[in-house]
């Protein structure tokens, strides 16, 4: 038992896009043999966003069913929900008293955020990374496999944990970013300058991970290119046919000099066609075995339950240690 650990998670907050599937889930399931693996449903976090309470229990099964769908072993990840253990709230809280204001505007996530929902720009959002930081260093995390948008998080985490460490001697595993090779950043179909989201305005820029195979194909059809007509990958030249590259490659685990390779010479309607081909393909398999899970909540919960078991047993010692040096415990 000296693999490294990791420790990553992911909102419940409704629809996986194909994005959140090839920037994160994908690139677990490669994980799951080298290292003791850690996954949590972050629903704690998407309270800072308003949510209806049916929609995030509904969210909370679906995110777990995905996991599992998309080939995370139960027995071989561990996978927990976040407000099952009440160890991040109570180490949150003792970890913004050693963050500073002035750290936490500096978070560009928490800037955007705040100009997105004006009308509710609530504490939690501003404290959310110190959640996070909670949630990696509860688990002595050594990796943290998370994409570019949470790099500053994580930087801050590791300034929380040498802050803490510094005063009270060596608590807390400083954690390190883990970036695959696979790793990837996926852009919008229609606005490949931005970020697949899925809160995105316009439906065609997103593909959802329970698309239908005619939804996949006509998205793809519809994505922007430009009038080059040549399949090569130059992210500011050519960002849409880059982004096409980027997902065909990553699913097919080729690198991009293959990919150009393989389209030389073909048009722009062929590629976006073997492209949209290979997605419906990758998570047709997923689609069907979501299916069969989400109608066994059971399962479900059986799985979050041995999770929580588990991740428990870490988190509390974690908590104790810092109790005990900063002189709660009597
Ligand atoms: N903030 C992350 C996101 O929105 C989710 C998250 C919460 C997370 N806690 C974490 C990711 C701990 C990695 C480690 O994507």
């Amino acid at each position: 038992m000296n693999k490294k650990r990791i420790l990553s998670g992911i909102q419940s907050t409704g629809n996986l896009t194909l994005g959140n599937y090839l920037g994160a889930i994908h690139n677990w399931i490669d994980l799951q043999e080298k290292y003791d693996c850690n996954y949590m449903i972050a629903n704690l976090h998407t309270l800072t966003v308003r949510t209806n309470p049916d929609e995030l229990r509904k969210n909370i099964l679906n995110l777990i069913a995905i996991y599992i769908a998309a080939g995370l072993d139960p027995e071989k990840n561990n996978i927990f929900i976040q407000s099952q253990i009440s160890a991040h709230s109570e180490l949150a809280w003792i970890l913004n008293c050693y963050t500073y204001m002035g750290e936490l505007s500096r978070m560009t996530q928490f800037k955007d955020k705040s100009e997105k929902h004006a009308d509710n720009i609530n504490a939690g959002l501003f404290t959310y990374p110190v959640l996070m930081a909670a949630d990696i260093l509860l688990y002595q995390a050594d990796l943290v496999p998370v994409g570019e948008d949470q790099r500053q998080h994580l930087e801050i985490t590791r300034d929380i944990a040498e802050r803490f460490n510094k005063l009270y001697g060596e608590t807390f595993v400083v954690p390190e970013g883990y970036v695959s090779k696979a790793g990837a950043k996926i852009m919008g179909l229609q606005n490949p300058e931005n970020k697949m989201s899925k809160s995105a305005e316009n439906k065609n820029d997103v593909i959802f991970l329970n698309d239908s195979p005619d939804e996949i194909m006509r998205k793809f059809k519809k994505a922007v290119t430009d009038s080059d007509g040549i399949v090569k990958y130059d992210i500011n030249r050519k960002p849409g046919i880059s982004n096409l590259m980027t997902i065909y490659g990553t699913i097919k685990k080729m690198n991009k000099e293959d990919v150009e390779k393989e389209f030389q010479g073909i048009g722009y309607g062929k590629f976006k066609q073997a492209v949209a081909e290979v997605v419906i393909e990758e998570l047709k398999p997923i689609q069907d075995r979501y299916k069969d899970i989400i109608k066994n909540p059971e399962y479900i919960q059986k799985i979050c339950k041995n999770g929580k078991e588990r991740a428990e047993i870490i988190a509390n010692k974690t908590l104790y240690d810092v109790q005990k040096k900063i002189g709660l415990i009597l």
